[in-house]
This record gives C-alpha cells, sequence and structure tokens, in this order.
C-alpha cells in the first residue's frame, strides 16, 4: 500500500505517456512549445505496463488515468490500455485529452478497455479557442467529444479553465450546452503550473466567481459530502437533477487533506504530488534490473514523503521546475 506520514492512501495513479502536446494553452505553454523529452528518456510501452502491473498487484493502486502532455499523441496508447485492462486485479481505466484525434479513437480504446474520459474544452467559441490554444481545432474536439459519448465512454467529463478577459463570460452557456448534450462539467481554477510562470493569483477566476455566475441562470444545490469521496470536485445538482455541475478548486478549497494520488512522469519519475519538488527514479531502477518488489519498495518510500497539501498558501511557495504538461496534470 502507498502510504503517507499524514494516514492517507494513494489508490489512484496518474500516468503521464508524452509531455508534448498539439495544443499551446495560454496557461500551460508558450506558443513555441517546449524542449520535449526525448524518445530514450521515456519509458517504453513495456515499462509502462510494468510498472502499472506493480502498483495494481503490490501497491494497492485501483485507478489509473491516462494523461500528457497529450496523450493521444502516443502511438502505442491503445495497446497500453488493451494490456494495463488485462492486469490483475483489473483497475479502472480513464483518460484526459484535449480530444483532438479522440474522434478516431474513441472506439478501439473503448474496445481496448478503457472505461471512461476527461474532454479540456474552454469555449463554444471557435475563435475564442483559437486565442485560447493557439490553434484552429474547436471542431475536431467537439467531434471528439461526440465520438466518446458514441463509443459509451461514460461518463465524459468536459475540464474547463476560465480566463479573464477570454472565456470568462461563458461559465453559464457551458453549463447549458453541457446539459443539452448529457456532458459533466467542471470548472479547474487556474493553477501556478504554467512553463512560463505567468499565473498571478489576483487574476485568477475562483471558484466563487464561476458559482456566483452560473447561479444567475441555474439553481445549484450542493451534493452531499460523502459523495464526493476523495475527488478533486466538489459537484452541485442543477435545476434540481439529474445533471451535476463540478467546480476543482484546488486554490482557494484545496483539498489535498483526502488526495489519494500518486504520480509517474513519462520519463519514469513518481511525483507525490502537483506541485512536490521531488521525484523519485524508477526508470534508473527498472533499467538497471530492478525486481519488481525492489520497485514497489521505492515507490511506497517516495509516497512516505508526500508533503501534507500544496504549500500554495505558504508565503514561500515556490512553482515546481516542470510544469504541468511534464507532469501529467
Ligand atoms: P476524475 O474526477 O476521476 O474524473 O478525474 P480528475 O478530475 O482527477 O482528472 P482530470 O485529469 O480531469 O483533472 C482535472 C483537474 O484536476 C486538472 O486540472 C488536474 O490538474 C486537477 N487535479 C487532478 N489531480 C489533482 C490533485 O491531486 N491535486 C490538485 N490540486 N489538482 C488535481
Ligand atoms: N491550471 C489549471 N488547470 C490546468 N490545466 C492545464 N493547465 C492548467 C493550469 N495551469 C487543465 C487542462 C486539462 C486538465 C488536465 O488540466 O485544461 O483539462
Ligand atoms: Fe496541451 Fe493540456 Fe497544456 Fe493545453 S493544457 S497545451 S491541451 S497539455
Amino acid at each position: 500500500m502507498l502510504l503517507d506520514t499524514y494516514g492517507r492512501v494513494a489508490t489512484d495513479l496518474r500516468v503521464s505517456l508524452t509531455d508534448r502536446c498539439n495544443l499551446r494553452c495560454t496557461y500551460c505553454m508558450p506558443e513555441e512549445g517546449l524542449r520535449w523529452l526525448a524518445k530514450p528518456e521515456l519509458l517504453t510501452d513495456d515499462e509502462i505496463v510494468r510498472l502499472v502491473g506493480i502498483a495494481v498487484s503490490r501497491l494497492g493502486v485501483r485507478e489509473v488515468r491516462f494523461t500528457g502532455g497529450e496523450p493521444l499523441l502516443r502511438p502505442g496508447l491503445v495497446g497500453i490500455v488493451e494490456r494495463c485492462a488485462a492486469l490483475e486485479p483489473r483497475p479502472r481505466l480513464s483518460l484526459t485529452t484535449n480530444g483532438i484525434g479522440l474522434e478516431r479513437t474513441a472506439a478501439a480504446l473503448r474496445e481496448a478497455g478503457l472505461d471512461r474520459v476527461n474532454v479540456s474544452l474552454d469555449t463554444l467559441d471557435p475563435e475564442v479557442f483559437r486565442r485560447m490554444t493557439r490553434r484552429d481545432r474547436h471542431a475536431d474536439v467537439l467531434r471528439g467529444l461526440a465520438a466518446a459519448r458514441a463509443a459509451g465512454l461514460a461518463p465524459v467529463k468536459v475540464n474547463a479553465v476560465l480566463m479573464p478577459g477570454l472565456n470568462d463570460t461563458e461559465a453559464p452557456d457551458l453549463l447549458s450546452w453541457a446539459v443539452e448534450h448529457g456532458y459533466e462539467l467542471r470548472f479547474i481554477e487556474q493553477m501556478p503550473l504554467d512553463a512560463q510562470h505567468g499565473w498571478r493569483r489576483e487574476g485568477m477566476i475562483t471558484a466563487g466567481d464561476v458559482l456566483a455566475s452560473l447561479r444567475t441562470r441555474f439553481s445549484l444545490t450542493p451534493e452531499d459530502e460523502e459523495s464526493r469521496g476523495s475527488a478533486p470536485a466538489e459537484r452541485w445538482i442543477v435545476d434540481g437533477g439529474p445533471h451535476r455541475v463540478g467546480v476543482i478548486a484546488s486554490v482557494t478549497r484545496p483539498f489535498c487533506r483526502a488526495c489519494d494520488r500518486t504520480r509517474l512522469t513519462a520519463d519514469g519519475q513518481v511525483r507525490t504530488c502537483l506541485f512536490a519538488r521531488e521525484e523519485s527514479d524508477l526508470r534508473g531502477a527498472l533499467r538497471s534490473g530492478a525486481d519488481d518488489a525492489e520497485i514497489a519498495g521505492l515507490w511506497k518510500a517516495a509516497m512516505w514523503g508526500k508533503k501534507a497539501g500544496s504549500g500554495l498558501d505558504d508565503p514561500s511557495f515556490l512553482q515546481p521546475d516542470r510544469p504541468m504538461s511534464a507532469i501529467g496534470g
């Protein structure tokens, strides 16, 4: 079991499959992209499946989410999903994607054993999308979403980050659209994880702002605390139900006390937290011939060092060296 000194147990593993992305969201990375990891630095498909296998068979992990960068850019994704679905005990499998290319792969991913998918979409306006992501791919994302739903990947969740002066007036429209299409919408507070270090607390749209904006059009009733469990999203029932809307308020209402996550970067480093400043190298151990028990031991030791929280409210807070796209969201 992956236990830390605060008594939390990590049962949810997020695996980044690549640090590359085909969008350039302004809250994530600069126009020119980043210096990507070189191929030999990335874990191979076999190494990923082996590490996920150790996590589920020896360390109590029950949920595995594939992330990026953009995980659909990983050539072996469908095969990785298929092999992870064959592990014992079978973990629940999900994917967080920007949706580009999902139209082509949703059915194959479902067939391979993927259970559900979260898709990022910040706006309903193609021009605002182009400004926010610096790419003209709005229609691809909408088609990807429709394909995910048609393939039976349920629930399909949509993640939106609101940015002042860009899409901050769109919350009610996004919710009307999500209700109409049967997607579960969550608003995410912008976090200081961008490569450009441009985040400012004063410039951030808070969970409070989002809720006030939504209440101009909808009645929202909080879901009871128990149904939240360790999920990052707090949820509200929309207009009496059955639809729900979520807010992931990592900055103003942190949920670190209930955190059940462990992370693996695309180059095989364990991170105990999005905001961790240390990493533990599993790739080096794998490549120098460590057996499964040794790797499990290294992973456990890493999690034992997990900090109480993100440290965002500490005056001495420092952004982690890696940006979000290289950590895996
Ligand atoms: P489910 O609730 O299982 O569907 O997934 P999720 O919301 O955890 O995953 P997703 O990849 O869609 O992430 C949504 C947002 O939550 C992203 O901005 C993540 O960075 C953020 N997030 C995920 N895990 C954590 C965490 O442990 N801490 C914080 N602060 N944010 C997280
Ligand atoms: N703050 C909050 N959310 C972010 N995402 C990417 N960068 C940030 C950030 N700095 C979101 C993406 C995606 C999810 C994995 O994280 O939009 O939906
Ligand atoms: Fe790509 Fe996600 Fe970063 Fe946008 S937020 S540039 S989709 S990794």
